[in-house]
C-alpha cells in the first residue's frame, strides 16, 4: 500500500517533469547542435572503449608499493636488475627507476613489435614519463611501481620524456631507448657481451 502510494507519487513527478521538458522551446538549430554534440561525445567515448578493449590503452590500475627509500636493497630495483631481463618463457620486462634528473639506466635496446613490459619506480619524487607516438605516459609515484605494457611497432631511437615538474632539472631529464628490428635484436641473457663486437 505504502509502495503504492510512492510509485504513483514518482510516476506523478516523472510524468511532470516529461511535461516541463516538452514545454521547453528548444531552437531548431540548437537543436541541431545539441545532437551533435552528443554524437561527439559518443564518438570520444567508442574510441576510448575501443582502445581500452582492443588495443590495452588503460591507465595503470595496479597498485603496488614499494619503499622508494630503498631502492637500491630491493631485489627487484637492484642496480643488476635494471634494464631489459628476458624470462625463459621469452617475456621481456624493462625495470627503470627515475630519479632526478634521469632516467636508469640511460640507455637500453629494445625489439620492435614485440611485447614489452616496463616497470618504473622513483627514487625520489614524483617523475612521469612520456614515449612520444607510443602508448607511454604514466606518473612515476613514489612508493608505487608503475607497469605498463607496450610495443614499439617500428625500429629507431625514442626520446623518453619526464612529464611531471620534478624540480629545477626538469627540463633536462630525459633519456633515450633504441628500438631494434626484432630478427636484429639479441637477448641480453642468452648472448653474453663479450666477443661480439664487429
Ligand atoms: Cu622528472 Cu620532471
Amino acid at each position: 500500500m505504502n509502495t503504492d502510494a510512492l510509485k504513483s507519487k514518482y510516476e506523478k513527478l516523472w510524468r511532470d517533469t516529461c511535461e516541463k521538458v516538452h514545454a521547453i522551446h528548444v531552437d531548431p538549430l540548437e537543436r541541431k547542435w545539441i545532437a551533435i554534440s552528443l554524437l561527439v561525445i559518443a564518438l570520444l567515448v567508442t574510441i576510448i572503449t575501443i582502445d581500452a578493449l582492443f588495443h590495452g590503452i588503460n591507465p595503470p590500475s595496479k597498485v603496488e608499493t614499494i619503499d622508494s627509500a630503498s631502492l637500491h636493497l630491493n631485489k627487484e630495483f637492484a642496480e643488476e636488475n635494471l634494464g631489459v631481463q628476458v624470462d625463459d618463457k621469452g617475456n621481456i620486462t624493462i625495470r627503470m627507476v627515475a630519479g632526478r634528473y634521469s632516467f636508469f639506466p640511460k640507455h637500453i635496446d629494445v625489439p620492435a613489435e614485440t611485447k614489452l613490459t616496463f616497470r618504473w619506480v622513483s627514487m625520489d619524487v614524483l617523475h612521469g614519463v612520456h614515449i612520444p607516438m607510443t602508448n607511454m605516459s604514466t606518473m612515476i609515484v613514489p612508493g608505487y611501481v608503475a607497469e605498463v605494457t607496450t610495443t614499439f611497432p617500428k625500429p629507431g631511437e625514442y626520446p623518453i620524456l619526464c612529464n611531471e615538474y620534478c624540480g629545477l632539472g626538469h627540463n633536462h631529464m630525459w633519456s633515450n631507448i633504441s628500438v631494434i628490428a626484432k630478427e636484429d635484436w639479441k637477448s641480453p641473457l642468452k648472448t653474453p657481451a663479450t666477443g661480439d663486437k664487429q
